[in-house]
This record gives structure tokens, sequence and C-alpha cells, in this order.
């Protein structure tokens, strides 16, 4: 297939929503026009519905080298794009952990025979591998991942000259889970105490607490602020950390955040009914938040919204507190999600513009003629409920299972490919690796 005409689109891009048809050819948007009299290989009537530019996710766990068992580059790239994701970026926390440039080719040469996105995997930095940091190709690789507090896996940077010496030498941009780790260390002591071994899961906002959240989230903005690194802090979930950033386009800005969909979505409040189920690090925190993270979008405090999709067993889930894992799959209601309470020019800007302006994605995240055809058809009139059935997670389970939402993706195209239209995903398709303009 080498030509598709788009007619009657409702363009959502760069602040304007525009009535359009997009002619696209091997796999490039090549003119954009509000009506177009061309032939093409395959026509699609997009019958007034919205397009956006395709999410390009920042922050996803795959799972794969390693934790197969939980997910993989193909299962989960399927749910990517069911949910209107285009192109992603793969944390490290793999088995093995992706901290040598040698492991991270590896995963690119995995997804290029199985992703149907396009691609593209952070580096992990440890408190030994400065060398392998500072020998990432920056035109090929989106950047390094920092866990500036323990999380699932074991990736903690916790030497104070090796957290100075990345800020102070990387150049390309800096990913960060802020949370402070001897903090919720004492929080979980004293929960232990309290509670013994059976610890309630309405405490995880307790114990991953606002506190650790802003005292790590300080520091960092302090050595980014000191050294100029460029760094992009992950999943804020407080009020009081967003008063540590500043109101602006992304384009200007060399300290940026992003925001998760499920700490838009949930609040602490929803611990009784959900459990385990939205246990996450950094935790869910209160309706409070939820609302400041909600405006502070809005008021472009915060610059992205990356899913956190971080897949685990059911069974898993089941365990008491202290053995039940950290994360939940959202990749493939991100979108929809973000619609029920963002007007759709602000879910572009979040989701593929300022993520393309942030990692300098080369050539996406825009509906632009020379673009790569990277594209997402959302019906804003056809709702849809999550069930079980319909989730393609290799997990097999939603944290919005039974969740209703006014929105649907109808078709998804990749490179110009249609990946995912009504339902059916296109396995046959294969996304590209992630080029980067710097
Ligand atoms: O909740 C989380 N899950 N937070 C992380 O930092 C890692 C992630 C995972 O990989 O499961
Ligand atoms: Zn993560």
């Amino acid at each position: 297939m080498q030509t598709t005409l788009i007619t009657n689109a409702l363009c959502v891009n760069e602040g304007s929503t525009t009535a359009s048809d997009l002619f696209i050819r091997h796999g490039r948007i090549e003119r954009i026009a509000p009506r177009l009299e061309l032939r093409a290989d395959t026509t699609i009537d997009a019958g007034g519905r919205l397009l956006l530019p395709g999410m390009i996710d920042c922050h996803v766990h795959f799972r794969e080298p390693g934790l197969e068992q939980k997910a993989d580059i193909q299962s989960e790239s399927a749910a990517a794009v069911a949910g209107g994701v285009t192109s992603f970026m793969e944390m490290p926390n793999t088995r093995p952990a992706a901290t040598t440039n040698e492991i991270l080719e590896q995963k690119f040469a995995l997804a290029a025979t199985r992703s149907i996105a396009n691609y593209s995997f952070h580096l992990g930095a440890s408190n030994s591998n400065l060398d392998e940091l500072l020998a990432l190709d920056p035109r090929t690789v989106c950047g390094v991942k920092l866990f500036m507090g323990a999380s699932t896996g074991n990736l903690l940077v916790d030497r104070a000259q090796q957290l100075e010496d990345i800020f102070k030498e990387v150049h390309v941009p800096v990913s960060l889970h802020c949370e402070d780790t001897n903090t919720i260390r004492e929080n979980e002591k004293a929960a232990r105490e309290k509670f013994g071994e059976s610890i309630p899961f309405g405490e995880h906002w307790k114990i991953r607490s606002e506190a650790a959240c802003y005292q790590s989230t300080a520091l960092a903005v302090e050595l980014a602020t000191r050294y100029g690194t460029r760094i992009h802090v992950l999943h804020l979930t407080t009020a009081r950390e967003l008063a540590l950033f500043k109101a602006g386009p992304a384009a200007g800005k060399r300290i940026t955040c992003e925001a998760c969909p499920h700490h838009l979505w949930f609040s602490a409040g929803d611990y009784d009914a959900l459990g385990a189920l939205i246990k996450c690090n950094p935790s869910i925190k209160t309706a409070d938040d939820r609302a400041a993270l909600r405006q502070a979008l809005l008021d472009d405090v915060v610059d992205t919204v990356g899913t956190d999709h971080a897949p685990h067993l059911w069974e898993e889930k089941q365990n008491p507190y202290g053995s039940a894992p950290s994360g939940l799959p959202v990749i493939q209601s991100a979108l929809v999600s973000l619609l029920e309470f963002l007007p759709p020019a602000a879910v572009a800007e979040k989701t593929a513009h300022n993520p393309a302006r942030i990692f300098q994605v080369a050539e996406r995240g825009f509906i632009r003629e020379g673009c790569w055809a990277d594209l997402v058809l959302v019906d804003p009139r056809k709702p849809h409920t999550v069930t079980k059935e319909n989730t393609l997670y290799k997990c097999g389970w939603s944290p919005f299972e039974g969740t209703t939402f006014g929105s649907s993706v109808c078709l998804t195209l990749v490179n110009g490919r249609i990946a995912y239209r009504d339902g059916q995903v296109n396995r046959s398709v294969r996304g590209q690796r992630l080029l980067f303009d710097r």
C-alpha cells in the first residue's frame, strides 16, 4: 500500500482544529488541505471525527526481555496502537537491566522484529555506569532513566557523587523517578508497627508520601538548575511538587515534567475498592492532588502525559500489601481517559507535540506535511466500556474495567499503515526506531 487518502477529518494540531483531507505517500503526510481530489490506493472517510497526532508515550514498561510472563513488546505494542499510541519510549528495569549500550541494542533488535508501534529505549543509570551513559548515541536513543528512589527493579542511584556527575555530564534528556527512599522506609516501618503484616492498601499513599516525593523532586530540580541538566521529572503526584516547576511552553524549558493517566483519574478514595490494582510508585494521592494535576496540565506547568504502563500479573496483585507489586497497565485507555477532562487540543499537546519537542523526536508528533503519518482517529461521541474481553494486555486485566469512556479510538496509523481499526490490531505492522534531531 503506497498511498492513502483520509477525507473529512477534524484535524487537531498545534492549537487549532481544522476540517481537512490528508494525502499519505510512502508512510508520510504529503499534503493537507480542506479538500483533496486525489486518487489513492486506500481511502478512509473520517466522517468528521477527530484526527490527532498519535500519542508518543515517553514512559512505558513492556517487560521484555526477562519478564515476558507479565508482558512483551508485541502484546503491549498491540494494546498501545489500540489506544492511539503510535510511539513509545521504554524503561530499563527489564532483565538484565538495560544499563549498558550493548544490552540496550539487544532491546532495539527485539523491537525491530516485534513492535507494532515506533520505539525507543532508555538507558538506565546505575551507581557505576557513567561511561555507558556518556557513550549513548543521542541521535538514536531517547535518553537516560534515573531512579532517584527505589522502585520495581534494582536501579536506584544513591551515590551522591554519581548523582552529581550524571546531572553535570549527561546531555540527553534524563527522565527521573523521584521519591526519597529513606522517608519511605521510615513510613513503612511505622505502618508495620501499627498494622503488622496486614497493612491496608489505603496506607500506600501515606507510606509513599507527599513528603517523600517533594524531597526528591526538589533535589532533582536543584541539581538540574545548578548544572543546566535537561531533566524530565516523571509521574508527578502532588500539588506541592507542582510549585517546583514553571508554567510555560515546553519548548523553552530545560526542566519539564509528566503526569500519568492513573494519577489523573484515581484518588485515595479508590484504594478501598481497588486495593493492589492501583498500587503504584509513586502512589495515587488525594482528590485535591488529582485536581491540582489536572489544572497544572491546563496551566502548562505539567508538560506531558506518559502512561507509566506497568503490567503485573493478576495473581501477583492478589498478594498482601508488602508483596503485591507496584504498577498498573493503562496504555490502551490513556488517550480516551484524558479526553474526559481535557480539550482535544490539550491532549494533542501533552501526548504528542510536547513529547516530540522535549525529546527532539524527528519528524513525528505533529500533523504536518513531511512528517510520518502517525495518526489516531477518535470518535468523541462513541462511548465504550472497558472489559477484560476488550483489554489486550498480556496480563489480561485493566484497572479501568467497568469504566465507560465517552470516546473511542477508531483507527490508528503507524507510518501510514493501519495498525488498528474498529477493534482489530494488524499484528503484521512493524514500527520504526525513533530518531532524534540532536
Ligand atoms: O509503580 C511502578 N511500577 N513504579 C515504578 O517505578 C516501576 C513500575 C514497574 O516497573 O512496575
Ligand atoms: Zn515507570
